[in-house]
């Protein structure tokens, strides 16, 4: 049997040099029009679209294109024509021709579809018919540069001798900070899987194991609350190498990634990466994930302010763990008061008593030239070392954030990205720089106790057990952040390879002994049989494709994502199953009151 091809061609592939010869075209109808007993069909696939013409003479042909519909799926067979001049459209690849059809099948119909895909639909209709939003040409441009992310790291790890190799997805709960998913073991009842929160101690193992460099895409699990950048179910480019240090690690992942925005989107990346302490990114930026687009700095004060008699500054500004700090929008002066009123309510979300304030119409006038809600509270001499300090000029708005340290940093980091991004003070381009010298651990006081800033398997930047338990507080760690235009695409960290140290760590954690055995003994036995040292890193693939893709969430380049409730609209699951199989498995629902 002669065997010819579904369809000969892509549609938007069909050019003048095919004039006069017959192609076979697969899609879906983007428009079906009328005109005048001729029906023109723009057939659409991933590749783009084609006009096609059905004229009366071909009587099979035109009685099916005038059943056709909105979104029906079709094969169409016919000749190549040149459109006539006025009919060119210079903006599609195949606007000088179209195609005269001599069969159109229609291989299925389509019902009236809940949105135009080319309207803007709603997210939950989206999410709940997903497999039409992703006919959609932008979604169908997001995953194919997802797809291309990642097909170009695996071309460039694979030249570099990593080794691409699976961790288990039912295993024990590994600490990255987040409630864990549990599976519920049929075979032994009452005991539970989890599923992973990252590959990190298989991939240590990988190391011990003598693997020496190992990559996974990897999907990973975390029971937390959802953001435009967080997914229950996301995806890492993981990675661990064995013999490294800090310098290493970020030298072969910064040229990686380099690689990857030139061959993915064209970008070239700026060579070296910058590099910030975490203690200046919180400093300058009030983040540790600073968007290097964005000029604006904080200010540190407190200086000035030690002896005000404006207890609003002079407690913090005397408080060790305090901080008083001056955000400079220039040209800020020019914002209504209703803007200015309303940043407060803002910054109150991250934890901000208030938000003082100070306009600066004419500085030459001093005083009589400011208008403020504090102004009047601050001595002479204070006012004219603020403005020293901020470099103030008539125009300008300066905007206080006096509290606690932490906080602050917080509230003026949120803040420093609010106002640029509605005065539009973001500069173009791509930022990348490198986050290091993070904490080993953060107190929190109201807990009593010390927590891991990366993970409990972070190698401190002392070698010394004595050392780091004499001083836990102020100990630095060996971890690293990548960061890109304010979004943390990566992080890792140099680990600890020797058995005395990690449990030293866990002791500073507060994990008893009893505990580092249940839930770690094999990662302490394991280090106790000649461990490399290794170090390694992991990125988020959904974050750097949506940054690629100019996507605001990594919703966008996920092709089946979970709403912001951790909910799958497309097959309504999470849901419940049937008594049976409840126990079967030896679980029984007690729902929890509402809190
Ligand atoms: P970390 O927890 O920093 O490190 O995660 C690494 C990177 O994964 C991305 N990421 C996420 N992306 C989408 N949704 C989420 N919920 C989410 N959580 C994290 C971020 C982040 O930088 N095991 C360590 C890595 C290591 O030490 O090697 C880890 O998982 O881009």
């Amino acid at each position: 049997m002669a065997s010819t091809s579904f369809r000969t061609q892509l549609c938007a592939t069909v050019d003048q040099t095919q004039i006069d010869s017959s192609v076979t075209l697969c899609g879906w109808a983007d428009t079906r029009r009328d005109h005048g007993g001729v029906v023109f069909i723009d057939l659409r696939d991933h590749s783009g679209r084609v006009q096609v013409v059905v004229e009366p003479d071909q009587a099979a042909a035109f009685a099916a294109a005038e059943q056709v519909r909105y979104e029906y799926c079709l094969r169409i067979t016919g000749q190549v024509r040149a459109r006539p001049e006025s009919q060119v459209n210079e903006r599609l690849s195949t606007g000088r021709i179209e195609v005269v059809a001599s069969e159109v099948e229609i291989l299925n119909a389509a019902a009236p579809l809940p949105f135009m895909l080319d309207d803007n639909p709603s997210e939950e209709a989206r999410l709940r018919y997903r497999y039409l939003d992703i006919r959609r040409p932008a979604m169908q441009q997001q995953l194919r540069i997802r797809s291309r992310l990642v097909s170009s790291i695996r071309r460039h790890l694979d030249e570099l001798a990593f080794q691409d190799i699976e961790t288990p997805i039912l295993t024990k709960a590994t600490p990255e900070g987040a409630r864990d998913y549990l599976v519920p073991s049929r075979v032994h009842p009452g005991e539970f899987f989890a599923l992973p929160q990252s590959p990190q101690l298989f991939k240590q193992l990988l190391m011990m194991a003598g693997m020496d460099r190992y990559y996974q895409i990897a999907r990973c699990f975390r029971d937390e609350d959802l953001r435009a950048d967080r997914q229950p179910e996301f995806t890492q480019l993981d990675m661990e190498m064995a013999f490294v240090r800090e310098h290493d690690v970020q030298h072969l992942v910064e040229h990686l990634i380099r690689e990857v925005f030139s061959a993915v989107i064209n970008v070239e990346l700026p060579d070296p990466f910058p590099r910030i302490s975490y203690a200046e990114a919180m400093r300058r930026y009030g983040s540790d994930k600073p968007d290097l687009r964005i000029a604006l700095e904080l200010v540190d004060v407190a200086e000035h302010l030690k002896s005000t008699a404006f207890k609003v500054f002079a407690g913090p500004a005397n408080d060790p763990g305090g901080r008083v700090a001056v955000l400079k929008l220039p040209d800020g002066a020019k914002l209504s008061r209703k803007y200015i009123d309303d940043l407060n309510p803002y910054v109150a979300k991250y934890g901000a008593k208030g938000l003082a304030w100070i306009r600066v119409d004419d500085i030459s006038k001093g005083r009589e030239g400011v208008t403020s809600t504090i102004a009047k509270y601050l001595e002479d001499d204070v006012l004219a070392a603020i403005f020293e300090a901020t470099g103030a000029a008539s125009g300008d708005l300066l905007l206080f954030g006096a509290g606690p340290y932490k906080t602050v940093s917080e509230f003026m980091g949120a803040l420093r990205l609010k106002v640029a991004h509605d005065n539009g003070l973001v500069e173009t381009g791509w930022r990348p720089l490198w986050v290091v010298d993070f904490p080993m651990f953060e107190y929190e006081p109201g807990d009593g106790r010390y927590y891991a800033l990366h993970h409990p398997f972070t190698a401190p930047a002392v070698d010394d057990v004595a050392a780091l338990r004499a001083d836990p507080g102020n100990a630095l760690s060996r971890a690293y952040d990548m960061v890109l235009n304010g979004n943390e695409i990566g992080g890792g960290s140099i680990r600890i390879h020797r058995p005395d140290m990690q449990a030293a760590v866990f002791d500073i954690l507060g994990i008893g002994e009893d505990e580092a055995q249940a839930k770690f003994g094999f990662l302490l036995e394991a280090l106790r049989y000649g461990a490399p040292p290794h170090g390694g890193i992991a990125f988020g693939i959904d974050r750097i494709a949506a940054l690629m893709a100019g996507c605001d969430s990594i919703r966008d380049v996920i092709p089946f994502p979970k709403t912001a409730s951790a909910q799958c609209l497309l097959t309504s699951a999470p849901s419940e199953v049937p008594e049976a199989q409840l126990m079967e498995l030896s679980v029984r629902v007690a729902k929890r009151a509402e809190s």
